[in-house]
């Protein structure tokens, strides 16, 4: 069974072909950082008229990599939620558009659970494991039963942490995407030199924006501030703030197995503490390889297919949300 991945939710354009949930046949992103890096952060219109231009010619691209015709493919599946509005609607609208034209049917897939199963494409996972997605986008945590069961423990109640890291990297002047650039920053610094704060929240839910205007407010007071210790100390504050729930979400729920997905999930520090914390508790973390972290097709047709091969078809009257449903 072959599935075509579409994947539109922000600001990368993912085309992938998996065989049988296994075998990726193709796998192309396309991306608009650059588009965007002027902006310090992504402008939605300007990413769904980038998805539009994009979109025909990568899904070519795959298939020649694939050595398939469009007539191979079984099933189309696409992110359909959440994210942004115009970015999803291309990408939808280009996935319903192929599904009528050839008569195959359409899967809606939810961003979230694509990259929470984004390990998969690699290597398996026992359930049930908990799920951290962290993202430019998303800050979320789950509790995964099995394939597509999975229950939200709780959310971001205002900045994703990616999100943070963008906007920190932007006050330092140090350009855009944040995260890759703090990560190999941080390398040089100490990362107990400021103890920028840890929001209290309740339950499973984070909050980063406290944290981001402490930066900024250091940033400010202090003109010749060590780059590298200010890296540091706030990667260490937001890996504190994504350990802490965690690891109540594997002693509450008595799971040892965490996968940490979404593009933050690349971050050295985050890799270094999880895996080290995670093992005194006698549990294992999972993180897939950066390109799957980060926004890809593949990880949309992993859902898609075991979705179709459950009998899930979408109408083509699918629509997009900019939320988790
Ligand atoms: O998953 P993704 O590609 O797109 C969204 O769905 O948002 O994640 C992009 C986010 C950006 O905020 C970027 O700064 C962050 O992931 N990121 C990182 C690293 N690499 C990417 N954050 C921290 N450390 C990294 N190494
Ligand atoms: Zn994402």
């Amino acid at each position: 069974m072959i599935v075509l991945g579409i994947e539109t939710s922000c600001d990368d354009t993912g085309v992938a072909l998996l065989k049988d949930g296994t075998k990726l046949l193709a796998n192309l992103l396309s991306s608009q950082v650059n588009l965007h890096a002027v902006f310090g952060g992504v402008v939605p219109e300007i990413a769904a008229r980038k998805h539009l231009d994009t979109l025909l010619l990568l899904t070519m691209k795959a298939l020649e990599q694939a050595g398939l015709s469009l007539e191979e493919v079984d099933s189309i599946a696409v992110t359909n939620r959440p994210g942004l509005v115009p970015s999803l609607l291309v990408g939808v609208t280009f996935a319903k558009g192929l599904a009528y034209a050839l008569d195959k049917p359409l899967v809606a897939v939810d961003h979230l659970e694509a990259h929470a199963f984004a390990i998969f494409l690699e290597r398996e996972v026992d359930f049930p494991f908990v799920a951290l997605v962290v993202s430019g986008g998303h800050t979320s945590l789950f509790l995964v039963e099995d394939f597509g069961s999975m229950r939200h423990l709780g959310a971001t109640l205002d900045d994703a942490a990616g999100e943070a890291f963008d906007k920190v990297a932007k006050v330092m002047g140090l350009g855009y995407p944040g995260g890759p650039v703090i990560d190999k920053l941080a390398k040089g610094g100490d990362f107990k030199a400021i103890p920028f704060p840890v929001a209290k929240t309740d339950g499973y839910s984070f909050s980063f924006s406290g944290l981001k205007t402490a930066v900024i407010n250091y940033v400010k007071k202090n003109p010749n501030y060590n780059a590298a210790d200010v890296a540091a100390s706030f990667q260490e504050a937001v890996v504190k703030a994504l350990l802490q729930k965690t690891l109540k979400a594997v002693e509450e729920f008595g799971v040892p197995r965490v996968v940490v997905a979404g593009g933050v999930a690349c971050n050295s520090w985050l890799r270094k503490r999880f895996t080290e914390d995670l093992a005194k508790r006698n549990a294992s973390v999972f993180f897939p390889s950066p390109k799957f972290c980060t926004d890809n097709g593949a990880m949309v047709a992993f859902v898609g297919t075991y979705r179709y091969g459950r009998g899930e078809r979408a109408e083509l009257s699918v629509d997009v949300h900019s939320r988790v449903l």
